[in-house]
């Protein structure tokens, strides 16, 4: 739900919104220099709402994580997880539960990668746009 470092690489060139840089390019730097990047409250939307997994206020988003778990036999955790971890900066996903199945889940989207197609459609069903 909140993809504004990734948003910039793919609207490159463009005067959208997306297009403009938020960290100072740390995502390119981070790759070049061979530096990890973490990612924190994979699973959460917004400041303190809560998660986005089974939440009604984003249909589309759950519709095709469900999909794509049924596909590779794994939870909606297991793709959000999955969908993170194909970016080509190979970042670390960061967890927060202390649920033992929300862990297991979630530790399943390792092995599962996703086509470039299911990558983006996950993207497009957050809400996010190509230019
Ligand atoms: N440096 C920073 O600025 C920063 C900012 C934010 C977070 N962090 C750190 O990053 C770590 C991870 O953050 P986070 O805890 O927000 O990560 P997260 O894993 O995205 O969120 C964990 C929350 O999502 C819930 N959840 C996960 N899967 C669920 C499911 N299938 N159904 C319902 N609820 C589900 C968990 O509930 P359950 O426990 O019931 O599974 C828990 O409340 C934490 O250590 C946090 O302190 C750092």
């Amino acid at each position: 739900m909140h993809t504004g470092m990734v948003d910039f690489g793919i609207h490159a060139n463009m005067t959208d919104e997306r297009s403009i840089d938020h960290d100072g390019g740390i995502l390119e730097y981070s790759r070049r220099k061979g530096t990890t990047i973490q990612t924190w409250s994979p699973f959460q939307y917004g400041m303190f709402e809560g998660t986005f997994i089974d939440n009604d206020k984003f249909p589309e988003l759950n519709k095709k994580l469900a999909e794509l778990a049924d596909k590779y036999g794994v939870s909606k955790n297991g793709i959000a997880t999955a969908w993170i971890l194909r970016h080509p900066a190979q970042m670390q996903v960061i967890i927060g539960t202390m649920n033992p199945d929300h862990i297991k889940d979630s530790a399943a989207g390792a092995d599962v990668k996703l086509t470039n197609q299911e990558w983006y459609d996950v993207y497009f069903s957050a809400g996010n746009t190509l230019p």
